[in-house]
């Protein structure tokens, strides 16, 4: 089992560039199968989701060329097969998404009914209400979703909480139906505006993404593109707290910083210094940082995949701080962790309530999910002493090459496979 091994107490110094948005990646890819045509997808993360997405789309018939790291060509001519395996929407939910793209070119997708998952129940009853307003039929056999229609229609769909999935899902299968959809009380993510201009960038007609009511005129085709991802606002928030709980100095590089206003607002509140460039922005800890407290919402809100990082670092602030999570009822697992290197945290409910310490000290730790798992490896190199990170797998589904850019930055963290190599680095490091 891999982990991390991380020597913490150095600020972290210097600059990182960004990659490309896994949550709007995940939309992007399932939508490229809506068109027979030959499609190009750039600033494609190299992370776990995203393989297993292509894997997936492979299995059903998709032909991915993946002509570089960062870039793949799609095409889904031959698609022969609207059934989706268990094996992957058991390690990747986000699978869900070629619900939406299948029943909207093909009207008729079957895919695995997907579970809870770490940070709590994720139901999709909004997208099948959406599915079945444009004329879906959609039952459950056998753990499976099945959605199918002679034709779809457009509708009026009214969506009772914000929802990314939801959003991103009807919105799919409304770009293909005949007609007009009007969907109200949508998310208004950047990674939704991403996934609608793509499929605009392939002939379908959304518009209003990014406010909370998005209208989408049916069309009967859509044709090739060629699409750049938007860069991942979570994974360039994440190296904002990691140089604010380090007290350090970095330009985190190739992001909208427009993407990043709520998690800025919080850093300068908590007394860093930020600077916005064009496509950076610099942070600055130079001093001890203090409380505040904070709340997710959808965006432009504070963003719940956020929450962790933000936690780790008021762990070390001054004051007494307060977060409140408000969209997965099970995303403060982290804490007990936090607690063991030395965090004072009390949890009641979907309140996190924080007393800043002056250090944290170094322990084995547990990734409890994706962010929590980022999270603890800032808390890590923050603490003093030597920490190991535990089933860093979750962190290897969304972050690219995280251990490479912390060392760019100056940090000593290296992914181990046995007791031999935590040996050799802890030689290393003395
Ligand atoms: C997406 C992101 C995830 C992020 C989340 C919230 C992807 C692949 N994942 O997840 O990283 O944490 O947005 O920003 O983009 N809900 C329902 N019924 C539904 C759908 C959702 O009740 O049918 C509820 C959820 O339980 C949750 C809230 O709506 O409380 C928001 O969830 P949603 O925005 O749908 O999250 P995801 O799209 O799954």
């Amino acid at each position: 089992m891999e982990q991390y091994i991380i020597r913490g107490g150095n600020p972290l110094v210097g600059e990182v560039e960004i990659g490309g948005a896994k949550n709007a990646a995940l939309g992007i890819l399932a939508a490229a199968i809506m068109t027979d045509d030959t499609v190009l997808i750039e600033n494609l993360p190299d992370v776990r989701d995203i393989n297993v997405l292509l894997e997936a789309m492979e299995s059903i018939g998709v032909k991915v060329d993946r002509i570089s790291r960062h870039a793949a060509l799609l095409n889904s001519e031959h698609v022969g097969e609207v059934s989706v395996e268990y094996e992957y929407i058991k390690k990747i939910r986000a699978s869900y998404y070629l619900i939406g793209a299948l029943l909207g070119k093909y009207k008729k997708a079957e895919v695995p009914l997907p579970g809870g998952c770490n940070i709590g129940s994720r139901p999709i009853d909004l997208h099948l209400k959406g599915f079945k307003a444009l004329g879906a039929k959609v039952s459950i056999r056998n753990g499976f979703i099945i959605a199918q229609a002679d034709h779809l229609h457009g509708s009026h769909i009214f969506l009772d909480t914000v929802s990314v999935g939801a959003t991103i899902n009807i919105m799919m299968a409304a770009s293909m139906a005949d007609g007009y959809t009007i969907i109200e009380n949508c998310a208004r993510e950047p990674h939704v505006v991403d996934v609608a201009n793509f499929l605009n960038s392939m002939g379908a007609n959304i518009k209003g993404a990014g406010t909370d009511v998005i209208r989408i005129r049916g069309v009967q085709k859509l044709h090739k593109t060629e699409y750049s991802i938007i860069p991942d606002q979570i994974e360039a928030g994440t190296f904002m707290f990691a140089a604010a709980a380090t007290k350090g100095d970095v330009m985190v590089k190739n992001v909208i910083p427009k993407h990043l206003e709520a998690t800025t607002a919080k850093l300068l509140e908590i007394g860093c210094e930020v600077e916005e460039f064009d496509s950076a922005v610099r942070v600055v800890a130079s001093k001890r940082l203090h409380s505040t407290n904070v709340k997710t919402l959808p965006y432009p809100g504070y963003p719940t995949d956020m929450q962790p990082q933000i936690g780790v670092t008021l762990a070390l602030a001054q004051g007494t701080s307060i977060v409140t999570e408000s969209i997965f009822e099970n995303r403060f697992k982290y804490m007990d962790e936090l607690a063991r290197m030395g965090a004072v945290v009390r949890v009641e409910g979907n309140t996190a309530i924080i007393t800043g310490v002056e250090k944290l000290s170094a322990a084995r730790v547990c990734a409890p999910d994706l962010r929590a798992g980022a999270a603890l490896v800032i808390a890590a190199l923050a603490a003093e002493g030597v920490s190991t990170v535990d089933d860093i797998i979750y962190i290897q589904r969304g972050y690219e090459c995280f251990e490479e850019k912390l060392r760019g930055l100056g940090a000593e963290i290296e992914r181990i496979n046995s007791e031999k190599e935590a040996q050799k680095f802890l030689l290393r490091i003395v």
